[in-house]
Order: structure tokens, then sequence, then C-alpha cells
């Protein structure tokens, strides 16, 4: 049993009496609760319209798929992010092309961006790694230039911001989770968010089997016995339970926001002590950072070792990420090779990320990095 875990779930006395509700309503499916958690978290994003998904890979997988990328097409995205980013892309039949990352935020490089395009290109998915917004002027800018469309994987970062809008109002469509580790969990579940009318009206269906309209809808206007399929869907759908939870943490991100800024900052203090072995990663100017995990990158010492030295003294660690190239899938499916993204390949073998949640105590902190700082002297002595 981990003393410190990894992170941990914050629900709530108002989740449980919401679930509970919602079960005891008889309507368990796609309905009203679903309706107003897409309505709160589209004006929370400041977008026009949010559409409940059952993960951010759906999401994800819609977004590119409703914007019409199909085989032959290249989508680029960043070799430094979780494997379903690029199984997205995949899912489609266009090809992932995958851009390095900038050394000091882990975010994808404009620059190589701008390299990487061809006339193939259709469209861009940047994430917003760890919370941290991606240099939206510079991908903004790509974009415009080369006529690409721009997917936002904001897994990490709900309630981040990029001179002074929110990250994922500044693209064609934004991508949410709400898996069990998110700073907004239902679970699982997910959200599209967009502006575009016509897009929205083409997800709605497309999520739920291809259906001219949905259930809930048709239960509203009393036409449940009539719904045409008008094309190929996807069962993408969110539905009540999930949403009865992620209703209320919605309510709760502002105040929790706080509080992780101040464990952030916590960290980033503490570990002054051990910079010779730990870099903490840069914040950029002009944004609020979600703050989804903390990421150092080591130094002069074995990662793997000392997350195996910190798991041994009962603190949880994790690894965000290993290259998405390098995958094994990658390289034998795609052809991908170690070379194509370096700054990204050498991250990966040394980012370590420790202990977060908005009420990790302040002690627990201290404790994570003076272990932390054993863990890296026993490992060099070792
Ligand atoms: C960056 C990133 N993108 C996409 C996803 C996929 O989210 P979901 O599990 O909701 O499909 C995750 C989940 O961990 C993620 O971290």
């Amino acid at each position: 049993m981990e003393e410190i875990p990894f992170t941990r779930p914050l629900i709530g006395e108002e989740e449980e009496a919401e679930v509970v509700a919602t079960l005891r309503s008889g309507l368990i499916g796609t309905g009203v609760k679903t309706e107003h958690l897409e309505r709160e978290f589209a004006a929370y994003q400041g977008t026009r319209h949010g559409i409940g998904t059952n993960s951010c890979t759906a999401a994800l997988h819609l977004s590119l798929h409703a914007l019409g990328i199909g085989p032959g097409d290249e989508v680029i995205t960043t070799a430094m992010t979780f494997v379903s980013t690029a199984s997205s892309i995949v899912y489609t039949g266009a090809k992932p092309v995958f851009a390095d990352v900038e050394p000091d935020t882990l975010c994808i490089d404009p620059a190589r961006i701008e390299a990487a395009v061809t006339e193939r290109t259709r469209a861009i998915i940047p994430v917003h790694i760890y919370g941290q917004p991606c240099d939206m002027d510079g991908i903004l800018d790509i974009a415009q230039r080369h006529n690409l469309k721009v997917v936002s994987d904001c897994a990490h970062a709900i309630e981040a911001e990029y001179r002074g809008k929110k990250v994922g109002s500044l693209g064609d469509t934004a991508c949410y989770s709400f898996y069990a580790t998110k700073n907004m969990t239902a679970g699982n579940g997910g959200m599209l968010v967009t502006d575009d009318d016509n897009l929205t009206q083409l997800i709605q269906s497309q999520r739920d089997h291809g259906m001219a309209s949905g259930a809930w809808t048709r239960y509203q206007t009393g036409e449940f016995q009539e719904y045409p399929m008008i094309q190929l869907g996807f069962k993408y759908i969110l539905w009540d339970l999930p949403a009865s939870i992620g209703l209320h943490q919605l309510r709760k991100i502002e105040q929790r926001h706080q509080k992780r800024l101040e464990v952030a900052n916590r960290y980033g203090a503490a570990l002054k002590s051990l910079s010779d072995h730990v870099e903490v990663l840069k914040t950029r100017e002009g944004v609020r950072h979600a703050h989804h995990l903390y990421v150092i990158k080591l130094k002069g010492v074995d990662r793997n070792q000392v997350a195996a030295g910190m798991e041994k003294r009962g603190i949880g660690v994790g690894i965000h990420y290993r290259p998405v190239h390098l995958e094994p899938y990658h390289r034998e499916e795609h052809g991908h090779a170690p070379g194509e993204c370096p700054v990204a390949e050498d991250a990966g073998g040394r980012v370590l990320s420790l202990p977060f949640w908005p009420e990790i105590s302040e002690e627990e902190v201290l404790r994570v990095v003076e272990t932390l700082g054993e863990v890296i002297t026993e490992c060099r002595e070792s």
C-alpha cells in the first residue's frame, strides 16, 4: 500500500447525491443531466456548443471524422502525449505525423510543425500537455497559412487559458477527458466543444449511431418512434450517471485549481534544493497552466531506478510519457524509429511525475521531495 499515492479522485457528497437522484429518476440513459453538463461546460470554456462523449478519445476521433479527415490525409501531432491522441488519427485512416517538442515545456514545437507540413496535411492536434497551453499564436498562424484544421487535445487542460481565453476555445474543436485521474472526473467520459453550428449538428448525430435525433430529443418531443439513420455513426455518447458526477466536479474546478497552483508552487520551491539532478518545466508567459500533472526531468541519474526507489518507499510516481512514435505498434505497423523526435525521446527517458492532487498536504509534498533526494543519492552511489 502506497503511503503517498500518485493521485486521488475527490468525490464529494454532492456527486453522490446527484448520482442517487439520477438512479431514482428512472431516466439513466442520455438525458437532462448530460444536457446540463454540456451547457455548463461550454459556458465555462466560452464556446457556443458542448457535446458530451464517452471519452476524450471518442471526441478526438469524432472531430477528425466530422472535419472530413480520412485515408490519404496527414495529421500532425506531438510525440509526447498519451497514445490515444495518435490512435484517433489512425481510426480515420489518416497518417499521424509526429512533431518534436520544446525542451523546456514539452509542448509541441511550432517550428517542428511547420517543418512537417506537406501537401497532404489537413490538421494539427496540439496537446496542452500536463495542463500547459501550447504556443497557440505559432500554431494558429501555421494553420491559417496552410489552411489546416486545429483540434485541441485538452485532456489535461480544462482550466487552461492562453492570453486570457480558455485554450480550447481557440481552434476548430477541443476535446476533454473525464477519466478517473483527470482534474474533473466522471470515472470516464469526455466533451467536445466548438463554435461551429454545422459541425455540432454533424457530430451530435455521428456520436449517436448516425441517427437524425438523439433519444432525449425524441423523448422530449414525443417522437420516440422516429429515428432514421442518416449516416454512419458511432456509439460515443455521454450518459447521465457520469454526467451527474461531472456537473459537481465542474462546479468545484476553480476552487481546486487554486489549490493545484499552490501545490505546484510548493513543489517548485522545494525542488530547488535538488537542482543538480532535477529540472523543473517552464511555464510560458501569458498562460494559465491547468496543473494536471507535476512532471520533472531527471539528469545524471537513471529515471527507472529512481521511480522504482520511490515506489519502494511507498510514494506513487508516474511516467508521462514515453514518446508515442516509439511504441511497439507505431514502430512495427508504421515504421517509426528512434531519431525522429530527439527532444521527446530524450525527455521520455527522463520524465517523472510526482504525487499531485489539490488536497495533498504541505508535509506530504516536503516528504516526497526529501525522499526523492534520498533516492537520487542512493541511485548515484549504486
Ligand atoms: C493527453 C491525453 N489525451 C487523450 C486522452 C484520452 O482520454 P480518455 O481516456 O478520456 O479517452 C488522455 C487520457 O489519459 C490524455 O492524457
